[in-house]
């Protein structure tokens, strides 16, 4: 088997246990942790992700390839690969998330508070959780992060969601500079 049909046969039995959990648990703190400690699993084995499987395009820091999704929608799976200065807003998914890194460091701040109108009380900072090789961290669907890497190392890490992207409504980012919550905008939501 080459390396693309190995990342591709673990990678459905990994999302086949995790769909198994979900259906078994439901969504709560500790079923994240589960799917957080199969995904870690499956970055352990950092020979199935070569970067140079998944180079940067000239001029381009960042890359987002989607390794797998259901057919409708479900649990999608990202491999983030990232070389350049990355800072975001406090944003919430809607769904639940779980970040685990392969190599490199992508600090997650984690927030208080639950989103919320417009002009509402600021998000405040609960913790820094810095995700690396055998590290994750699990996101509900209504909690708030925001996403930092810097320039100079090859950051590679796996992100899941519950619902993809194109499924997400009604997401919410903070801007600290007005102190509001403002309808989710990803040409906005990245500052660096
Ligand atoms: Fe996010």
């Amino acid at each position: 088997m080459t390396v693309a049909e190995q990342r591709s046969s673990a990678i459905a039995q990994t999302l086949e246990r995790i769909r198994a959990i979900e259906a078994r648990d439901g969504v709560s703190r500790d079923s994240l942790d589960a799917i957080r400690a199969e995904l870690i699993a499956l970055a352990a084995r950092r020979e199935l992700f070569p970067p140079k499987e998944f180079p940067l395009a000239q001029g381009k820091g960042e890359r987002f390839e989607m390794l797998s999704v259901d057919p409708d929608g479900r649990f999608e799976l990202y491999l983030e690969v990232a070389d350049k200065v990355v800072d975001t807003l406090p944003h919430n998914h809607t769904t639940w998330a779980v970040v685990v890194g392969i190599q490199g460091l992508e600090l997650n701040r984690l927030y208080e508070g639950e989103g919320g109108e417009a002009g509402d009380a600021p998000l405040k900072l609960r913790e820094e959780v810095p995700v690396t090789a055998g590290s994750g961290i699990c996101m509900m669907p209504s909690d708030f992060h925001s996403i930092h890497m810097e320039k100079g190392e090859l950051n590679l890490h796996l992100h899941l969601y519950g619902v993809g992207f194109a499924h997400m409504k009604d997401r919410l980012m903070f801007d600290p500079a007005s102190g509001r919550y403002l309808p989710y905008n990803p040409a906005l939501a990245v500052v660096a």
